[in-house]
């Protein structure tokens, strides 16, 4: 048997479609309710996770494959062979602040909010910046617009969400993308099936 994890919510729908295009039977996954573990062949069945969970659970080996994020590899790092970009579920970390903003201007350290720490040290470090970032859960944007901040960190996709709150892109950072990790054990003891898997999966 082999267990892929998938992950819940912005990559969800993209994802089934592709293991659809692929040949596996989706429908059960397409009418889960509230189940989690679905076959979706007689020797592959999907787990449905959040996107940091998805990691874990292969890391740790009790699924095979994973369809994430690079937002979420990037950010959490973690050891597993990512093995292909599904071209799906594309974006990009943005730097961001108000639009009659200068971000560069004065002195002081900026502050930064993010979903991503790690991702946002990381880029200030690389320029070798001082800031103080901080952590946000979710709808970043707020952040500068309560004044917490002086800008953000964060994947931007259609760019709506920045515009219709008055934030424009300062520097694009990474591209972003669905991308699908294989344990580092499965790799090796389940060679054949995982790599028919990839196979089915970049086509
Ligand atoms: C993401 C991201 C932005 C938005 C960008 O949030 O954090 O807020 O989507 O998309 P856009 O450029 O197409 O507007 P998500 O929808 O994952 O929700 P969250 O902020 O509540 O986590």
């Amino acid at each position: 048997m082999i267990r892929i994890a998938l992950t819940k919510g912005r990559l969800e729908d993209n994802t089934i479609e592709r293991f659809g295009a692929a040949g596996y039977d989706v429908n059960e996954v397409r009418h889960k309710g509230r189940r989690l573990i679905l076959p979706i062949s007689n020797t592959v069945e999907v787990v449905l996770a959040k996107a940091p969970d998805v990691l874990t659970y292969v890391e740790r080996g009790v699924c095979d494959l994973g369809v994430v994020g690079k937002d979420t590899i990037m950010e959490y790092g973690g050891n597993y062979y990512e093995v292909a970009d599904l071209g799906f579920g594309r974006c990009r970390f943005a730097l961001a602040c108000a639009k009659e903003q200068n971000f560069y201007a004065g002195f002081q350290t900026k502050r930064i909010a993010s979903k991503y720490p790690k991702v946002a040290a990381a880029y200030f470090a690389g320029k070798g910046m001082d800031v103080e970032i901080i952590k946000i859960e979710g709808s970043v944007e707020l952040a500068p617009l309560l004044s917490l901040t002086d800008g953000i960190v964060d994947i931007v996709e259609t760019g709506n969400t920045l515009k219709e709150n008055g934030l424009v892109i300062v520097d694009e950072i990474a591209p972003v993308s669905a991308r699908l990790i294989v344990n580092t054990a499965s790799m090796k003891m389940k060679k054949n099936a995982v790599e028919e898997i990839i196979a089915a999966l970049r086509q």
